[in-house]
């Protein structure tokens, strides 16, 4: 340890730093290449939604003054789509701010936090930020999420369950008869958070509506982003949805700005812009068909997904094939950091992004 990092908190020292998908700028740099597609982030490959952008164009000139630190007008709308009490929501800086946001809210030094095995990495990093311990339960080897055991490893001192429904990076949900067995066997100390960045490439007709619980008044809270299907992850706009008791502890503590004039005005245009929604979830449908059918051609294990990426089996060293395939100007993420040392996680991309990384994927493994 570093001698200046011994005045860190207790714990923050040992905390591995979120690994982003690598930039296409480094790798454009990096291989002199003019053109990058990035397969790498579960970014949208049909850009932001088109009325979003229109909305920002319109406001950039009022960008000098403060943003609705409440986020009213956006909460408003929000309520009203998904009909649920304004008081039942947050915004903030993205999906990932109101995660850490749970975590300080909730989490005491000692208290302990259960996640999947793999999982979206940042409920690791915020609770460990906290002091708290982190329970990892491996997925079972369909690569679903394992609730029961989940359920067995809790103990006294377990305070948060974050469960990532669609999950990241496996692309599995939990059934809404398994969430609802799940949650009825919840100690009341304990807080579920449904991370629902996903929701909406869901097409299994028992993906469960994660709000229901919040209305049936479980300790659960739902956490959504804009990032994705909406194209608008380069702005920040994400909101958590759960009992008005616990979206005000959140707000007691959120950054008096969190969600910037652009973010808002952004995200209130998305909520209309249901003819974009529709064309991207089409557009990621055919494309995970596409995907599936040319692995299935080259005899390569997959993951089937219901969202916008996939993990696939390369059979090979990931850590070559990663370098490789971006010679050819592809960027996945390699799956190794998840102990899955031969495995990619592929974002769906438009329907020329898909053939050129299968192009280039069939080279490298050639
Ligand atoms: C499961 C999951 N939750 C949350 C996020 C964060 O979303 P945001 O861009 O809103 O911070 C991501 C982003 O990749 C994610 O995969």
């Amino acid at each position: 340890m570093g001698e200046r990092e011994k005045l860190f908190r207790k714990g923050i020292a040992d905390i591995k730093a979120y690994v982003p998908g690598k930039p296409m700028e480094d790798v454009m740099r990096e291989f002199g290449l003019t053109e990058v597609v990035k397969l790498a982030s579960n970014e949208n490959p049909l850009g932001p939604s088109p009325k979003a952008v229109a909305a920002m164009k319109e406001a950039l000139d009022s960008v000098n003054y403060y943003p609705d630190g409440a986020c009213l007008a956006l909460t408003q709308k929000l309520a009203s789509k998904v009909n649920i009490d304004p008081d039942a929501i947050i915004f903030a800086n993205g999906e990932d701010n109101i995660i850490s946001l749970i975590s300080k809210t909730f989490l005491n030094e000692g208290e302990e936090m259960i996640m999947a095995d793999p999982s979206f990495s940042s409920f690791e990093i915020s609770a460990r930020a906290m002091g708290a311990k982190v329970v990892k339960v491996p997925v079972r080897t369909d690569f679903t999420t394992d609730l029961d055991a989940i359920l067995e490893a809790m103990t006294e001192k377990t305070k948060l369950v974050f469960l990532c429904n669609p999950n990241n990076p496996t692309g599995t949900i939990s059934t809404s008869s398994e969430v609802e067995s799940f949650l009825n066997q919840l100690p009341d100390r304990v807080v579920v958070i449904l991370d629902e960045a996903y929701k909406e490439f869901v097409d299994d007709p028992d993906y469960p509506e994660g709000l229901d619980y919040v209305r049936a008044g479980h300790n659960v809270i739902v956490s959504r982003t804009f990032s994705k299907v909406y194209g608008l992850a380069g702005i920040r706009v994400g909101y958590a949805i759960g009992h008005p008791q616990f979206i005000g502890g959140m707000k007691r503590i959120r950054e008096a700005f969190a969600t910037n004039r652009l973010a808002q005005i952004a995200a209130l245009a998305a909520l209309d812009d249901d003819e974009f929604l529709e064309k991207v979830i089409a557009s990621n449908r055919e494309g995970r068909e596409y995907l599936y059918a040319e692995f299935e051609r080259l005899g390569l294990p997959y993951v089937k997904s219901e969202t916008n990426f996939m993990l696939v089996d390369t059979k090979k060293d990931i850590q070559q094939v990663f370098l490789d395939l971006q010679r050819h100007g592809i960027i996945v993420r390699p799956a190794h950091i998840w102990d899955m040392p031969t495995w990619a996680r592929v974002s769906v991309g438009t329907r020329e992004e898909n053939e050129k990384f299968i192009r280039a994927l069939e080279q490298v493994l050639a």
